[in-house]
This record gives structure tokens, sequence and C-alpha cells, in this order.
């Protein structure tokens, strides 16, 4: 949800700028800027409508020099995309450079206070506001620029991570951050500022993570400061973190998305390694380990997520039900924030996140924590707000996901989810010991189950052309299939624009069949398992109305194979791994289907990677 970078240091700030960009694209890209100080003292600031490709191409022939700039791609929240709301934004008397991620609530106010002031605004932009009134209080009072940072940021309501350049200090850069991400990099008298690590992981593994409510000046050949808004000074530990994060290449895939779903045998086996023991048929997590008495003593487990990650919470239900006996109620975050839910201090809440950057998932653990449950996150990306936020967690360890739908990142969380729970149905003997044993060698093999189901590709992309026509398409699953139907339809929403719903199968009889008639393709999870003979009975009632029947089946399968229009066969495994494998085809359909529609698949539209505004 808009990327920043910035630079101040030995070096030329372009380079540094523009490939920082790249790399947080994902967070938003329908526009993008830059700000430069040139040797002479001038501001250069560049903005073009479109992707960070468009920016490049814009001012290839114009002046880049500098060794102080600022840097964003942007996902719009206030005013349309375009090159007149992109940042950065400059200030009316021209001393104030501003890029910013996150939203100010009480910009109105604030803008038409500084209206009668006789400031003029040329975008819709929230962050102009801001700038402006960073402006003001410079002008008004005879202040540092901590000092008027420190009283514009007491005075705005909402989130902020920002970046600034003043004119009257060119020699420093600064920063800020609420409720939105913000990295420091620090290598001799270089400083490197980001929204991720990723940008700042090839220069220096030296990191700082800003805090909210603090702001950092970064002066050229002096160290790091920051304080707070009562200017009272901050201390960090500086971290270090990993020079091979991992660049994010296509490798030889056609997009992101494709690349990550394919690397997800790998993934996984990244996810299990040094924690899934197929030859002692034992799974043991260092959380579950560390807070075994928390865990087990718990009355409730409470799962917050969003949108995929929330699908995942749902088969992590299941799991925990099924596998552990523990009762498991599973929340939307931006519900879950605002429904005054019933928080017992004996609960623990599991926050499911990829980017551990979504506001609203850490909103709902900051209300989960002050109620004294005991917070536990699932994240992918290291070190980023939520994984910081919680009391303990699990780490998915599947690389950085850049595809804007998340594929790999979907399967790791559910990976991590069978495991506690096959961790802890170990320690509370909710299942037989063989049994146990077996679903941990069973989740050992699913990284070559899912090279198997890999090579439906091809089918899948020659089927796919026969639905790009469809204007609606259902999803159906039951069981531990049902979210797997939810997650195949919004990926095909996501990425082709083409509705689609997912249902429990059995509730179609109440309503939702209404809808079929032989326009409408129905993909339907129809795996050999304990609702075998309930699927059957819905793929004939669906072939009775017409529809047109993809139905994912287990290898061998003779008898809903000869019913479907289409089928597509995968391994068989246990009923509770299934959404591993049987994922898989549906990220692919929404793939294949997308392209060949012509869709921008790793950038669609209106959609951002991270999450970080309500
Ligand atoms: C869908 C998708 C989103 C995210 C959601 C939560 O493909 O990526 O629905 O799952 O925005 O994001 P995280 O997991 O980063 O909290």
């Amino acid at each position: 949800m808009c990327g920043i970078v910035g630079y101040i240091g030995n070096g030329e700030a372009y380079p540094v700028l523009i490939d920082g960009l790249k790399q947080l694209e994902y967070r938003g890209y329908d526009s993008a800027g830059i700000a430069l100080v040139d040797g002479n003292g001038r501001l250069n600031v560049y903005k073009e409508k479109g992707k960070v490709a468009d920016l490049e191409k814009h001012i290839a022939d114009r002046d880049k020099s500098g060794h102080t700039g600022i840097a964003h791609t942007r996902w719009a929240t206030h005013g349309e995309p375009g090159a007149v709301n992109a940042h950065p934004h400059v200030s009316s008397s021209g001393r104030f450079a501003l890029v910013h991620n996150g939203i100010i609530e009480n910009y109105a106010v604030i803008r038409e206070n500084l209206k009668k002031k006789g400031y003029e605004f040329r975008s819709a932009t929230d962050t102009e506001v801001l700038v402006q009134l960073i402006d003001y209080i410079a002008s008004r009072d005879d202040a540092d620029t901590v000092a008027v940072l420190q009283c514009a940021l007491k005075e705005v309501v909402g989130a902020y991570a920002i970046a600034l350049v003043d004119m009257e200090h060119p020699d420093c850069l600064y920063a800020a951050r609420k409720s939105s991400p913000l990295v420091i990099g620090m290598k001799d008298n270089d400083f490197y500022l980001a929204s991720d690590v990723n940008p700042i992981a090839a220069y220096t593994d030296r990191v700082v993570y800003l805090e909210d409510e603090e702001i950092a000046s970064m002066h050229y050949g002096d160290r790091l400061r920051i304080v707070n808004l009562s200017n009272a000074e901050c201390s960090h530990e500086v971290m270090t973190v990993s020079k091979n994060l991992g660049r994010a290449e296509k490798g030889g895939f056609g997009h992101y998305m494709l690349k990550e779903i394919f690397e997800q045998p790998d993934c996984i086996r990244d996810c299990m390694r040094g924690r899934v023991d197929p030859e002692a048929g034992t799974v043991t997590l260092s959380a579950v380990r560390d807070h075994r008495e928390r865990l087990l003593s718990a009355g409730r487990f409470i799962i917050v997520a969003c949108g995929t990650s929330w699908h995942a919470g749902l088969i992590g239900k299941q799991l925990f039900e099924d596998l552990c006996r523990i009762p498991v109620e599973v929340a939307y975050a931006s519900e879950f924030r605002y429904s005054n839910p019933v928080i017992r201090s004996t609960d623990v809440v599991f926050a499911i996140s990829q980017s551990g950057e979504t506001a609203d998932t850490l909103a709902a653990i900051e209300l989960a924590r002050s109620a004294g449950a005991f917070v536990y996150g699932i994240c992918n990306a290291v070190g980023a707000s939520i994984p910081r936020a919680t009391d303990t967690g699990s780490y998915i360890h599947v690389g950085p996901e850049i595809g804007v739908a998340s594929t790999k990142a979907f399967t790791g969380q559910v990976t991590v989810l069978a495991m506690i729970a096959l961790d802890l149905a170990r320690e509370k003997h909710t299942l037989d010991g063989e049994r146990h044993a077996a679903l941990v060698r069973e989740l050992a093999g699913i990284p070559d189950k899912m090279r198997e189901v890999l090579k439906t590709d091809t089918v899948i992309g020659s089927l796919s052309r026969i639905f790009t026509y469809a204007k609606n398409f259902i999803y159906l699953g039951r069981g531990y299939s049902y979210p797997v139907a939810l997650e195949g339809a919004l990926k095909l929403k996501e990425i082709s624009y083409i509705h689609a719903e997912g249902y429990p199968a059995a509730e179609m009889k109440h309503g939702p069949i209404a809808l079929i008639d032989e326009e409408m393709p129905v993909v339907i999870i129809a795996t050999r398992n304990a609702m075998y003979g309930k699927i059957l009975s819905n793929v004939q009632e669906i072939k009775a109305r017409k529809g047109k029947v993809i139905a994912i089946v287990t290898e061998g399968d003779d008898v809903i194979s000869r019913i479907a229009d289409v089928s597509v066969e995968i391994p068989g495994t246990a009923e509770c791994l299934d959404p591993l494998l049987a994922t898989i085809p549906l990220q692919l359909l929404a793939y294949h289907i997308a392209v060949c529609k012509g869709k921008d698949v790793d950038r669609p539209r209106n959609l951002a990677k991270s999450v970080t505004v309500e």
C-alpha cells in the first residue's frame, strides 16, 4: 500500500531509489515519483502515472544527479491515480518534499484551516495536506525540522510512514512512522530508507526498524538519531538481516505469480525444514515448545486474518478442532476489531498475515493483547510489524511473495497451521499414535505430491481458454475443501476480474442453485474423502441443471470424472491435508484465465500486496 524509498550518502541516489521502487512495486503501482537534491541545491521532482518503468522512461533524459533523494510508488487512497496526485508532494514554499504511505484521516479539516491561511492545493491527496501543514508550522515557529515534524504529526489522526526532504537542510533526510512500516539501513556514511527491508538488503545488513510515533534524522556523515513525538531519545537495537534475502526475479516464468505457484513444493519443504521429522513421526515448532502450557491451557483459539490469510484460518479452525479438539473461532480482522468481541485472558489469538503489515490484523492483535490474550503470529515477512507485535509465532519461510495474488503464502500458512495442530495433538493425546505418525509422514510427503499436481498445468492451460467467455463462476467444496473453494474464487476475481462465488457445496440448494444454467462454470473440489458421496450428489444436481462442471478429483477417480465436463486429477492424501494439493489447480486456473484475457496478472487493478490502511 504505497512503497517508500529514501537515500542519503556518498553515492548517487537515483540508482538506489529506482531500484528500490521496483522492488516495492508490489505495494502499489498506479503512479510513481522521485525527488532529488542536485549538487547545486536544487530540488528536482519527477512524477508519472503508471508503473515504475513508465517513470524511468519518462525521465530518461532528465537530470537525475544528487546524493539525497526520496521516492514513492503509489496505491491511491485519496485522489485518482495520475501525475498530479503522485508523490513526492512539495510544499507551496518549495522548502519541503514529502512521500507518504498511510491515510491522514483528518486531512479535510486541516486542509480547510490551511486554506484560510492562504495555502493552495494542487492535488486531491491527504499527503499534500501534510506537507503544507509542515510548511506552515515551519514558517510559524522558529524551530528545527524535527520539532516542526513533532508538532505537525501531533495534529494528524491516522496512519503514516513518511520520508521528508527539507531544502534548508539538504544534508539530512527525515522519516517518521505510525502504523505503517519503515526500515532504515546503515553503511559507513550512507543511510537507506524503505517500506520493507528488501530494497536495503543489497547494500547493507545493518538495519533499524522505526517504531510508532518515532522520527528519525539521518544526517550525512553523522549517526542516526531517533526521537519520539515528545522529543525523548529512542535507542534501537541494530538488527542484522541476511544480505541474501533473495532479489525477486521471475526466473524464466512469465509472471511472478506463476513462478510462485511452481515454487510451492520447494517452499513447503523449506517451511517444514527442521520442524517435521517423518522418521520419528514428530513435529516440533519452537513457539509451541516454548509456550506449551499457555497453548494447552487455552480455553479457546481465535484466528484473525484478512483475505487469503483468512481462508487459511478457516482451514486452521478445522485442523485445530479436528486434530486437537480445541474450540476455534475465525474472524475477519477488520470485523473483529470493531465488533466489541468477547476476549478472555485464557484465549490464544492466532494472527495470520503474509506481509505482516496488514493494518486490520495489527489492530486486532492490539485489541487481543489489551484484553490479556496471548497472541501467536503466523507470518512470512521476517521482522515485519506483526511478528514484532505478537507474543510468539512461526514464520512460514516461503520467501518473498511478489505476485499480488497470494499463492505460496497460502499453502505455507496452511502447512504451519497443520504443523501446530499436529504438535499440539501429540501433547494433548487427541490422536492415536499411529494416526499421528501417519499424518506427519503424509505432511512430509506433500512437496512431492505438489510436484505431481503441477503437472496439470498444461491441461489447465488449455481448458482455461474455453472458459474465458464466462462472466461468472461458482466454486464449491465441503469440509476442508470449502475454504479452498473460497480461495479459488478469490484468485479468479482478483486477477481475471470475473465474478466468482465460493460456497459450501450443500448450501447450493438453499439459493445459489438458481444461478445454474448452461453458461455457468462450476468448479467443484471432489476429492476422495469422507464427503465424496455427498459431493457426488452435488455434482449430479448441477449437471441436471446443465451447469458446466470442472471437477478436481483424486487420481483414478472414475465416477465423478465421468459425469463432469472436465476433471483434473490430483494425488490422494489425508483429508485434512487435501487443501495443500487441491488449491494448486485453482491457482493455475485463475492464472491461465487471466493471461488468456490479457490481464496484468502480477499487478491486478485496484489491488496492492500489503494493505497497511484500513
Ligand atoms: C489475495 C490476497 C489478499 C491478502 C490479504 C491479507 O490474494 O493476497 O487477500 O491475503 O490482503 O494480507 P496479509 O496476508 O499480508 O495480511
